[in-house]
Formats: C-alpha cells, structure tokens, sequence
C-alpha cells in the first residue's frame, strides 16, 4: 500500500486528482469507478481545471460509479447520478453514454446486473473510494459477511445520520440503496481511497491496522494488492507518526 499524506484537503484533492489524470493520461480509455460523498469533491473540481487547462482529454474514458439511493430519480438533487454531473460530467467532455451509475429506479432484484456492464466495460483500472464512519465503502455497511457483487442494502442509522445533512428532513433521506459489492470493488486493479478530517482517523487506523472483518468493510482493502490511500494529516494522524 501507498499512503500519501498532505496538509490539507485541497493537497489530499489534488494528489488525488493528479493520480486520476495518470491513469487517463497514460491510457485515454481507462474505466475509473467513481464515488461521492464529500471527500472527493475538491479532486473532481482540480479535474475539471486540468480539462479546462487542456491538460486532460475525457473523451475515450468511462466511468462506473459505486452506489446510488433507491428511490430517487437522476433528475433527484441527492441522487448520485446528479451529483456526477453536477460536480464533474457536466464540465469535462466525457460521453454520457460511457459514464454508469446504479440505476435508482431499476428494478432492485437485479441490481446484480450492474456487475455485467463492468465487465462489459473490461474492468475497472482505477477505483475511488471514501470511507464512511462506520468503515462503509460506496453503501457496503458493517456486516457478517462480505457482499460479492452488486446488491440493494438497507442503511444503517449512523450512515442515514452522517448523510442527513444533505437533506431538508430526515424523513426525505431513502432507507435502502444499491452498491457495487466487495468482490466488484475488490477486483478493481488500482484502489484510491480519501480520507479528510480528524472524524474519520479512528476508522481509518481500525481499517488498516485492525483485524480484516465484514464489520469493517473498508478493512478488506487489506488484501487488496494495489491501493493508495490519500489522506490530509488530520484523517491519517491515527495510523502515521509524524
Ligand atoms: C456515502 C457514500 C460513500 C462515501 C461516504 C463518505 O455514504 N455512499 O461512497 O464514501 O458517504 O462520505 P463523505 O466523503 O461525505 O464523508
């Protein structure tokens, strides 16, 4: 594993965004799978400055993202489809049609189907990741085992609550989403995980230095062969000396 920790959020977004822009750049067809949250929105603000400094051509790339909630439309605000075009898709010259988010209105008893346009697409060479509080990663909660492929999950009361905050009221917040699995994301060849903030040092140091258990999801990165995590000191002060 890589780690790179930086002083601050915008170092963590714009390593993070430099490691992305490798990947295109040394292979302008690269699948990335893409995620949300909070943390990875300064990285996709300096990836659309590289595009528009001309520095990044998007036009061969696609993209899979890892989770969307059930219920909400693309058109939805909260929706992750929205978040994708409003943070980067919309400013960057990416085909539409290359870019996959779970569908939220699908049909939640084949959400394994997602799992066949992966691998249509040959794979995914660069996953993103952020962490949730719980260890969660995209809407694998704790659990008793490892979810394989791509599922519907019911949200935990922790993640309902860190995510509320998008919401005008709790009610409005959707109780069950569709996620890549464990074994989707684990097969990715190159995993970049981001992590900002003193609130999630304590996760970060169990997911990585803690015993590998469902009840950590992010704890099975482990075994992964390829990640980097990319983290500002405070997110990492838990499991870096200085
Ligand atoms: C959501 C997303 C995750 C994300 C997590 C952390 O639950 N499904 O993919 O990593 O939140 O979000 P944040 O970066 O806002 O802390």
């Amino acid at each position: 594993m890589q780690i790179f920790v930086l002083p601050s959020y915008e170092g963590m977004s714009k390593k993070a965004a430099d490691i992305v822009a490798a990947h295109i750049i040394l292979n302008g067809k690269t699948v990335l799978g893409l995620a949300t949250g909070s943390t990875p929105v300064g990285m996709y603000k300096q990836l659309v400055n590289k595009f528009k400094a001309g520095e990044l051509d998007f036009s061969g790339v696609k993209s899979v993202n890892l989770d969307e909630y059930v219920g909400l439309a693309p058109s939805h605000k909260q929706s992750y489809r929205y978040f994708m075009q409003t943070n980067l898709f919309d400013h960057i010259n990416i085909d539409k049609n290359n870019t996959y988010v779970p569908d939220g209105l699908g049909d939640i008893d084949n959400a394994g189907r997602y799992d066949d346009i992966i691998a249509s697409l040959g794979g995914i060479d660069l996953q993103v990741l952020g962490i949730g509080h719980n260890g969660h990663i995209g809407f694998n909660e704790p659990s008793d085992s490892f979810a394989y492929g791509t599922h519907v999950v019911t949200l935990t009361e922790s993640t309902i609550s860190a995510n509320s905050r998008f919401f005008d009221s709790r009610d409005e917040i959707p109780k069950l989403a569709v996620t890549m699995g464990i074994g989707s994301i684990m097969q990715a060849k190159q995993i970049l995980l981001l992590a900002s903030g003193f609130d999630k040092a304590e996760i970060i140091k169990e997911a990585f230095c803690g015993p590998i258990t469902p009840r950590v999801p992010a704890s099975v990165l482990q075994l992964h062969h390829n990640v980097i995590l990319v983290g500002d000191e405070a997110a990492l002060s838990k499991l870096v000396k200085k």
